[in-house]
Order: structure tokens, then C-alpha cells, then sequence
């Protein structure tokens, strides 16, 4: 878009724009406008008072963020949702939207990501909502805790880190509703292909797009999908906390979501054969996977995962202390060290300095948290090179650490 008469300075700002009528790119190309024009005054007044749809500034709305947002409510079958800069921004949104208020109060499974507790524990503390955290695998104990305390919220995850334990989703979010209470579950580590939390009775869904969602670790993000009802509070909360996921992202987020199905499959397969090979070796004082029936949840999990996808973590306990951990993460050599989950390379955590610093070693061991325990992210390598590398490192790790391993060569 030019016109001949215009100035060196007009031209500067103008000239290059494109004509968009005729071209009709398969993906979506990458909005980084900050602001969208109208074609009349009264347009764009009805554009902000929500009467007809359109863009009119980015913290408002954006078409790469609406295409994913779109995406993630057909996915969780939801009708509302909003893409926020992380997850972290995610969980916090999804608080504001139950309405909980000073004087609340907010129930929280022990075994929600490390930051979570912190986020309820800190900034919402300081608001007077008052935290109170529990073990939710004992449904007994948590329609107590229900009963006692008629919290304002709840806040979930389906697959538990580090020590993947399944909830039973559908039974929590009854017995939530018998007391009013509105259930927020984080789907981070299941994603949407293997569990649909608000088709099971949640009220609202958040993600950590920076994982699963996106992919290839490239892109931060988080997405909060929900009833209609949560509209108007997480679009509020979007445009005035301003936390809003940028275009690129957005767009880096979407094209992985589009591979999510084939990537997801493939390392559910690679960590059912990882977790496994590893538990035979008999080098790893403990396993920890959803689908190995000496795991404290395997009944929930059975009834609630298809067997073929159990998820893509395992979990090992090395025995030990933690200089076993650090030496076995340092040993590694194809297998990363790095504070992430559902990449498509494998990456192992340790929790103690990473998702659970913040927990005191007490709190640790009362979830059941050791200090010789490491997370790993199972990604898309040939799962033979992994479980090589896995074992090297852990031989080597308790070698030096004077503990006997039995092993099969
Ligand atoms: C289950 C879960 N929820 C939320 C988050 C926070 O996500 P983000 O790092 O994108 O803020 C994480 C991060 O590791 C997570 O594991």
C-alpha cells in the first residue's frame, strides 16, 4: 500500500505493507501489530464495548493467540478460554477467576508443581485467602478437608510431579460440588489427549503451553480453558493484569499443538519402554510410572488412562544422597540436564534444586520427595540410546557412592 505523492517519512512508515485480499497462506502468518485500525469510529466503538468481534489492541486480543485459544477450547471442550505469558500467569488467572476472595479459602493438593504452592502460598496469602494443603490420592481425608474448610477453590493436577500420581478427577470434582467449591485442574502433564478435566466435572482447565502444547522448548506459554461463565473474569483479568502471550509465541505454541498427537503418542510409548528397562536392571532403587501396578494410584490410573498412554515421565529413585544425584546428572551424556518437562529431547530434573527447592526437606518427605530422586522427560530419541545412557550414568553415579549394583548386562 502506497501513494505516489507521499513523502520520504510517509513512505518510511507505509510503504511495504501488504495487500492481504488475494493470498490465502495454509498457516496462519504472524500478527505482531500492537494495534488493529477500524473502518469507522462507531465500528470501533462497538468493537470495544465486545459487540462485534475484531482486534483492537493486543493486551485485548490477537489473531494468533485467538487461532490457539480456539484450538485449546475445541480440545478441552471448553467455550471460554485465554493464552497467557506462562503457565505460572495461567494458574494465577484461573484463581481470580473463582472470585476467591479475602477470607477465602483455597485447597491445594500436595502434590501440585513447586511454584504453585509457592503463588497460593506468598501472593495469595498475602491477599488473606487462607492455603490449606492436602494429600488428595485419600478421598476420605480430602471430604473432610472439604467439609471443614467449604474453600472457595481447588487446585488439582491430574499426573503429579515428581511422583505421578493420578487423581481421581471425576470423584474430586463431585464431591467439590457438594460444597460449592470450584475445581481448577492444571493438564499439564496429561494434556488434552489424555484427559479432558472439564468433561469430567472440572470447572476450569490450565495448561503450561510451555511444555507438551508447544513442544520443542522454544516458546513460553500458558492457556486457561473453561465454562462460558469464566468469561468475562479471565478476559478482565487478561486486560488489566496485561500478562497476554505474544504473537510469535503464540504462533510457535499453535504449530506444536498441531504435531501434539504424534509427538505425545511416541514418547508415552518411549517411557512405558523406558520405564520398564529400567525397573528390570535393577539398578534404580525405585521406578515410579503411572502404569506399573506397585504404584500407589495405579487403580485411578487404569480406570483413567488408556494403556497405551501412561504419560511420558518416569520417575528414578537413584538411592543415595544427593551427591548420587548430582553425579548421576552429571554423567549423563545424551539425556539433558534442564528444568523442564515435554520437549521432544529426553531431560532429566532433579527436584530438590529445581520444581521443589522451595519446599523444606520435611515438607519433601512428607510428600514423598527423596533427595536421590530425578525426574526424567521422556522425548522422542530411540528409546534403546536413553535407557544406555540412563544406566551408565547411574552405575557410575552409586559406584562411587560405594553402593552394590546388581545388574543385568
Ligand atoms: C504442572 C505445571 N504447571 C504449571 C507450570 C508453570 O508453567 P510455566 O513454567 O510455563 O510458567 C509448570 C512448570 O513447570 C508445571 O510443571
Amino acid at each position: 500500500m502506497s501513494d505516489k505523492s507521499w513523502r520520504r517519512n510517509t513512505l518510511l512508515v507505509h510503504a511495504g505493507t501488504p495487500r492481504v485480499e488475494n493470498i490465502q497462506p495454509t498457516a496462519l502468518p504472524i500478527f505482531p501489530s500492537t494495534s488493529y485500525q477500524s473502518e469507522s469510529a462507531e465500528r470501533l466503538d462497538r468493537l470495544m464495548a465486545g459487540e462485534v468481534p475484531g482486534f483492537s489492541y493486543a493486551r485485548h486480543g490477537n489473531p494468533n493467540v485467538e487461532a490457539l485459544v480456539d484450538a485449546m477450547k475445541e480440545l478441552e471442550e471448553a467455550q471460554t478460554g485465554i493464552a497467557t505469558a506462562s503457565g505460572m500467569a495461567a494458574i494465577d488467572a484461573a484463581l481470580y477467576a473463582t472470585g476467591v476472595r479475602p477470607g477465602d479459602t483455597v485447597l491445594v493438593s500436595q502434590d501440585v508443581y513447586g511454584a504453585s504452592l509457592n503463588l497460593l502460598g506468598t501472593i495469595w496469602a498475602e491477599s488473606e485467602i487462607q492455603v490449606v494443603v492436602g494429600d488428595f490420592t485419600d478421598l476420605t481425608r480430602f471430604e473432610s478437608l472439604l467439609q471443614k474448610h467449604k474453600p472457595t477453590s481447588i487446585l488439582i493436577e491430574t499426573l503429579s510431579n515428581p511422583l505421578l500420581k493420578i487423581l481421581d478427577v471425576p470423584r474430586i470434582a463431585e464431591l467439590a460440588h457438594t460444597v460449592e467449591a470450584q475445581l481448577i485442574v492444571d493438564n499439564t502433564f496429561t494434556t488434552p489427549l489424555i484427559m479432558q478435566p472439564l468433561t469430567l466435572g472440572a470447572d476450569i482447565v490450565v495448561h503450561s503451553a510451555t511444555k507438551y502444547l508447544g513442544g520443542h522448548g522454544d516458546a513460553m506459554g500458558g492457556i486457561v480453558v473453561a465454562r462460558e461463565d469464566y468469561h468475562d473474569r479471565l478476559h478482565q483479568y487478561l486486560k488489566l493484569r496485561g500478562a497476554v502471550l505474544g504473537p510469535f509465541e503464540a504462533w510457535l505454541i499453535h504449530r506444536g499443538l498441531r504435531t501434539l498427537g504424534v509427538r505425545f503418542e511416541k514418547q508415552c510409548q518411549n517411557a512405558a519402554i523406558i520405564a520398564e528397562a529400567l525397573r528390570t536392571s535393577q539398578i534404580f532403587e525405585r521406578v515410579f510410572y503411572p502404569l506399573f501396578s506397585d504404584h500407589p494410584t495405579y487403580s485411578v490410573a487404569q480406570r483413567l488412562l488408556a494403556p497405551a498412554l501412561g504419560g511420558a515421565v518416569v520417575t528414578l529413585d537413584l538411592g543415595g544422597s544427593q551427591a548420587t544425584a548430582f553425579r548421576f546428572l552429571n554423567e549423563l551424556q545424551l539425556v539433558g540436564s534442564a528444568t523442564t518437562v515435554g520437549d521432544i529431547y529426553t531431560l532429566c530434573l532433579y527436584p530438590v534444586i529445581a520444581s521443589h527447592r522451595n519446599q523444606s526437606p520435611e515438607e519433601r518427605q512428607t510428600m514423598g520427595i527423596t533427595d536421590s530422586m530425578v525426574r526424567v522427560s521422556v522425548g522422542l530419541e530411540d528409546p534403546d540410546d536413553v535407557i544406555s545412557d540412563l544406566i551408565q550414568a547411574a552405575k557410575i553415579a552409586r559406584r562411587k557412592d560405594g553402593s552394590v549394583v546388581m545388574q543385568q548386562d
